[in-house]
């Protein structure tokens, strides 16, 4: 059976010594491939007792023959104690027998002991001190925590880790020393404590609910907490508690304020009731991806947690909110109803993202977080979808699933949800929401099941949109449209590509959702409703009805709210984008059409052969100016976003390969020049109306953050110029500021302008306000690796012998290399960015191969649309990668990066 007992490749990636080998590349699992598992757990009790450098885990499981055979159980870095089988032990060779990652329990032995209950027990030892990978149970300061999904339960006990097999853990016995963990946490409820010997103490949990081993975690650690409640829907009082070390006590209370507002909106939106009395979070510093929804154990990276206004921006408040809501809606849309297998890991993160993002946008502003959503899904989805490892939401192959912890899993996948909404009805939507937990819950299932839902509840032949879930690469839409004046007939034609993708040639049409307006060209007036058609054929062409005679060949305003994942193309003139940028009822195309004026005049400056001198169409300038000096638009954060040009990671994408990524900056850099230069009065006017009066409270709200977000925007046009004046502005900026944004906004200023007094003082002064908090250091390292300096990577180098530095921490690593090699720098032109890539990926792939695995990918996903010289120099480094015995996680992104 290939899907189960799959031959499985060790972490060292098998090196080659001759320089010439061609190396193979890990081995694939292939999502056609699933079966059953040969048999069942139902039950375990586990015991876990805790010393100093080594934790002791005996389990007891017991089975249920499925379609029978050997039992292969899971186990990485596991030191086998001992195996029982319904109480007689079993010696290896003789009932069992042990793999490099497998513990394989004989078909005979289980037969034997068919009679009765089937009881496995197993005793291993781990030594979790030393799990610099930071997955199953590792130590981290002042805690013991684990981090299970997708396979790390296996770095913890011998098991069938797989979603598809969900076990009662009835007791879980957690032993330590009482004074260095005095909390001992896991799953569910508590059920039992007391005193051992030795100054030792126990705790038992039990979780009444089923699931998964991804699910499990413990936590075990000298921790300082907050309490609270949370009364449900139908009265059940739930304890709420937050942990963390004992110095970030005080910035917690954000992270309860957003889970006790996450559980009322989930019954409020979707009906759906926490259903235990207990709700836990813990918060840790060493974290390899953001957070974790553990049954009704949350463990969440320190940066997603801890709030003070003096230690976190207005961003990091709403990505707080984002995250604590994600971990608790999983708690239905993943922990209830789980996936059958790591295939299906869309089926609970693209629905909880959804979950989130409509979540947030109720708690704030709902036109705000569709344009940041779509800015996320354009900067980083859409490059992956163009690139070596685009992927369906639903991945074919894998061979490490971490690697699949993607932007399009996740937010392509959130998007797909969105499009259920879009033609479902909101209604529509909850009724298929309500029928998949009415058929599902309790069970590990699929796609298939959830697009069957939507489809049964509605009545509706969604057979098509499996494409979504069966195709990568982002499709392109082109719209043409005629206008008859003489019948007042508007016509519109779609027509939808759907490009290749590596390993994925000739796709089918999609079923795609586009939200349509049209406005009267002269007065900008909605000409009729707003309109979903659906684009089912690779063309279509649709009749439009007017409600009201146009002035002129209506404006179309085309993909509102982004309501599909696509590139829409329509051949806009300058003055239709500005008319859309001032008169569409849509706000996300409002921002849109400022987009793409802003794309043209970035794109154009690239094309020119004198950059320095490049200057920008009028009509893009005049409704920058408009936009700057916009006093009706109330939410001043779309007037911010109206303002920023699309990222360089967007642009890439719709520049024409090959890119200079260098030029694509200058040019980029060039528009922001001219737009500060000439609009230099209105931004200064405005910023100063702007700016909070002296005695003015720092609050963090909406409307407050809106403020700073605008204000904060200007300021760095304001600075563009990096002259002493705008030193002088930042250094001020920086020292009245009175909030970790404000702040920050000033202090990234400066980092561009390194040699200004004021820098220099700002960069001293922002590290030892920090205060040790690592948090804020962290901001202080990443501020100084992105900043836009000619000698950038020589400061990394520098920053990385900081004391404070270390590859070991995620975070720490991420806020100076990772921060570097997604910068314009880089990329320079003698290759050096890419040398320091090629030297630290082996070397954190020795700690940490998940982010080793993503570093990787980061560093060179975009290579293919790069200039010729530096195709030439990547390949050449990524050759040099796949001989340097990189682990399974990293190996697989090399060679896909090579394919
Ligand atoms: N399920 C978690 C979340 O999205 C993410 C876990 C990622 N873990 C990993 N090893 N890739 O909320
Ligand atoms: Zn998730």
């Amino acid at each position: 059976s290939a899907g189960i007992c799959r031959r499985r490749v060790g972490r060292r990636y098998n090196t080659v010594a001759t320089a010439t080998a061609t190396l193979e590349a890990p081995t694939e699992i292939l999502r056609k491939d699933y079966q059953q598992p040969s048999f069942f757990i139902r039950e375990v009790t586990l015991t876990v007792r805790i010393f100093d450098g080594r934790t002791e885990v005996a389990s007891r499981m017991l089975l249920e023959k499925n379609t029978g055979g050997s039992l292969p159980l899971d186990g990485e870095d596991l030191k086998l104690k001992k195996v029982l089988l319904c109480g007689k032990e079993l010696k290896e060779g003789e009932g069992y027998t042990l793999e490099k990652e497998k513990l394989i329990i004989s078909a005979d032995a289980l037969e034997a002991g068919d009679s009765t209950d089937l009881w496995l027990e197993t005793e291993v030892e781990i030594e979790p001190e030393k799990n610099t990978q930071l997955s199953g149970l590792y130590f981290s300061g002042s805690m013991y925590c684990t981090q299970m999904e997708a396979e790390g339960f296996r770095r913890f006990t011998y098991y069938l880790d797989r979603p598809d097999v969900m076990a009662k853990f009835t007791s879980v016995r957690l032993e330590a020393d009482e004074s260095k963990c005095p909390i001992l946490l896991s799953n569910g409820n508590r059920i039992d404590s007391g005193k051992l010997e030795e100054g030792r103490h126990f705790a038992v949990w039990s979780d009444p609910f089923a699931k998964p081993s991804y699910l499990f975690a413990v936590v075990a650690g000298d921790l300082a907490s907050i309490q609270d409640k949370f009364i449900t829907k139908s009265g059940r009082e739930v304890h709420l508690e937050i942990f963390a070390a004992k110095e970030d006590k005080d910035q917690l209370w954000h992270a309860m304020r957003s889970l006790q507002n996450s559980m009322k909106w989930d019954e409020e939106r979707f009906g759906l009731e926490y259903d235990l009395d207990i709700y836990n979070i813990v918060a840790v510093k060493d974290f390899n991806m953001g957070a974790m929804e553990n049954k009704s154990l949350n463990v969440f990276n320190t940066s997603l947690t801890l709030a003070r206004e003096d230690t976190a921006t207005d961003d990091d408040y709403e990505r707080i909110e984002g995250v604590i809501g994600h971990e608790y809606f999983h708690n239905w849309t993943g922990n209830r109803v789980t996936c059958r297998d790591w295939f299906q890991l869309t089926l609970k993160e693209g629905l909880t993202v959804y979950r989130d993002q409509e979540f947030s946008a109720d708690m704030g502003s709902r036109a705000r977080k569709r344009i940041e959503d779509v800015r996320i899904l354009r900067a980083a989805q859409f490059p992956e979808d163009n690139g070596p490892m685009s992927h369906p939401i639903r991945p074919e192959k894998y061979a490490a699933i971490d690697n699949f912890y993607t932007a399009t899993v996740y937010n392509k996948g959130a998007e797909v949800i969105r499009m259920y909404e879009t033609l479902l009805g909101r209604d529509g939507f909850r009724k298929g929401m309500d029928l998949y937990f009415e058929r599902h819950d309790g069970n590990a299932v699929t796609c298939d099941d959830f697009r069957s839902a939507m489809q049964d509840a509605n009545g509706r032949d969604l057979s098509q949109f499996e494409r979504w879930y069966l195709q990568a690469g982002t499709p392109t839409v082109t719209a043409t449209d005629a206008w008859d004046a003489e019948t007042g007939t508007y016509s519109l034609t779609l027509k939808q590509t759907v490009p290749d993708t590596p390993g994925q040639m000739d796709k089918l049409p999609m079923q795609i959702p586009v939200r349509v307006g049209l406005l009267d060209r002269e007065s900008g007036k909605e000409l009729m409703r707003d309109t979903v058609l659906e684009l089912c054929e690779e063309s279509k062409t649709f009749e439009l009805k007017l409600d009201e005679t146009p002035s002129g060949r209506p404006v179309p305003s085309l993909l509102r709210g982004f309501s599909a994942p696509v590139k829409l193309e329509y051949d806009y003139s300058d003055e239709d984008l500005s008319l859309l940028a001032g008169f569409d009822t849509d706000s996300f195309n409002r921002w849109e059409s400022m987009q793409r004026l802003g794309s043209k005049a970035v794109l154009d400056a690239f094309k020119t052969e004198d950059i320095d001198s490049f200057q920008p169409d009028a009509t893009f300038m005049d409704a920058m100016k408009r936009i700057v000096q916009d006093k009706v638009t109330d939410d001043l954060s779309l007037i911010a976003y109206a303002l920023i040009l699309p990222t360089e990671s967007t642009l890439m994408q719709q520049a024409k390969p090959p890119i200079d990524p260098t030029r694509l900056h200058e040019a980029r850099n060039r528009v922001r020049k001219v737009i500060a230069t000439e609009l230099e009065d209105d931004m200064r006017k405005r910023y100063d109306e702007l700016t909070p009066k002296d005695d003015e409270k720092y609050v963090i709200d909406g409307p407050s953050s809106s403020q700073r977000r605008l204000r904060n925007v200007l300021l760095a046009y304001l600075c563009t110029s990096g002259d002493a004046k705008a030193a002088e502005l930042c250094g001020k900026h920086f020292k009245t500021a009175k909030g970790m944004t404000d702040k920050l906004a000033a202090f990234s200023c400066l980092c561009n302008i390194p040699d200004s007094q004021e820098a220099k003082e700002a960069i001293e002064q922002f590290l030892a306000d920090a205060n040790g908090d690592a948090n804020v250091i962290d901001k202080w390292f990443a501020s100084q690796a992105r900043a836009d300096v000619d000698d950038l990577l020589p400061r990394v180098k520098k920053l990385m012998e900081h004391p404070e530095f270390s590859l070991k921490n995620p975070n720490r690593l991420r806020s100076v290399v990772s921060v570097f090699i997604s910068s314009p720098q880089f990329h320079l032109p003698d290759g050096s960015g890419y040398d320091f890539a090629l030297e630290m990926i082996p070397k954190v792939d020795a700690l940490n191969p998940q982010v080793a695995a993503r570093m990787a990918n980061g560093a060179f996903r975009t290579w293919r649309l790069l200039d010729e010289k530096r195709q030439k120099m990547i390949l050449d480094r990524l050759a040099d990668l796949s001989k340097a015995g990189l682990s399974k996680d990293a190996a697989e992104i090399v060679s896909k990066m090579q394919a």
